[in-house]
């Protein structure tokens, strides 16, 4: 039919009667598409057109269209053709549902969390157990194709060297490189030594040793702590042992900061007090004090000189007083006993 479109002058004459055809089936065709053509079938998250159906714009009373489940997607159940029917799309009965991944395999020392499931979309984390470190990308994505990346590996979690210790030796160690998660490294002193802390420690979770290593030592491990400014006032007198402790108070005039406890640890005295001068009560210019408080204090002190004052000169007129009193009295009585007893001539 395309050739009577395309055909061009030279085949005109011999084309006539096709060319009639066609004009003919068009009159016909025309009002049929018009009346009886279904809409474009609409594709859905879990379904989409198929085959020639994706590449048609019309589709005439009677054509059919294929759908497919979309990528992720298998068919479940149900058909996947619908058919134009007045006007109308045929019910579609196609299932679609996501596919499965399957398996995304095991993580030795370790395990994924399925809780989104193992279907398409699906992102599954894996988790190591205590003591051991994922080595890799730590989730796994489950496509179209199946799981992104690979199965992760978890890896046991090393210690570094465990420390030396002076006067005393590593006397077992399990692995001749690093030690290992839950490796217990074993300590001795050396003889006339005695051990403080544990014999035996321990590479943990987080690959730190658990506890400190133990110190060798003769006794004694810490010297006589000195506070400046301050003195001992609780706590066991010297020579200072494993775990001792003393407890200091500031001299007067000197404040403290900080705890007043000090604990002898195999690592010397734990963190102390310091004493510091007391700030002078009334600064040159503090800027927290209030002036009114000043003001107050001098008033008093002017109060009080008054009140002093005036007691010292009362004092001192009730003395002159009592003074002149007694001598004028004196003088009186003189003169009256002597006229008394003095013999009349
Ligand atoms: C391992 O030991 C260190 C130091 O003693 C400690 O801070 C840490 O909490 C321990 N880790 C675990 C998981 O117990």
């Amino acid at each position: 039919m395309t050739g009577g479109v395309t055909g061009g002058p030279a085949l005109a004459a011999k084309s006539w009667p096709r060319w009639l055809l066609f004009c003919l089936q068009l009159s016909l065709g025309i009002p049929a598409l018009v009346h009886a053509s279904c809409p474009r079938p609409e594709s859905s998250a879990d379904m989409v057109l198929a085959g020639e159906a994706l590449l048609k714009n019309d589709f005439p009373e009677g054509s059919t269209a294929t759908f497919q489940c979309s990528v992720g997607y298998v068919r479940d159940s149900g058909q996947p053709d619908i058919t134009c029917n007045e006007g109308k799309w045929t019910e579609v009965t196609l299932k679609c549902k996501k596919k499965s991944c399957g398996s995304p395999g095991e993580v030795q020392n370790g395990r994924f969390d399925f809780t989104n499931g193992i279907e398409f979309g699906a992102v599954i984390k894996a988790f190591c157990n205590e003591g051991y470190e994922i080595v890799g990308q730590d989730y796994r994505q489950c496509l179209d194709k199946g799981w992104t990346g690979r199965i992760p590996t978890c890896e046991v979690v090393q210690c570094e060297e465990p420390p030396e210790i002076p006067n005393g030796k590593i006397v077992s160690k399990p692995h001749s490189e690093f030690p290992q998660y839950r490796d217990i490294i074993q300590y001795e002193c050396n003889a006339g030594y005695t051990l403080f802390g544990k014999m035996n420690i321990m590479c943990n979770a987080t690959g730190e040793y658990e506890p400190q290593a133990p110190a060798c030592s003769k006794g004694i491990i810490c010297e006589t702590p000195k506070v400046p400014n301050g003195h001992r006032i609780a706590g066991a007198p010297p020579p200072y042992k494993l775990d001792y402790f003393v407890t200091f108070a500031c001299n007067n005039g000197y404040e403290m900061d900080g705890r007043p406890e000090m604990t002898c640890t195999v690592e010397g005295w734990s963190h102390g007090p310091t004493c510091n001068p007391v700030t002078p009560l009334f600064p040159t210019a503090g800027p927290t004090k209030d002036p009114d408080e000043d003001r107050d204090a001098k008033k008093h002190e002017t109060h009080w000189e008054i009140i002093v004052t005036v007691v010292a000169v009362l004092i001192a007129v009730a003395v002159g007083l009592c003074c002149c009193w007694v001598y004028f009295s004196r003088k009186k009585k003189g003169t009256a006993a002597y006229n008394r007893t003095a013999p009349a001539p």
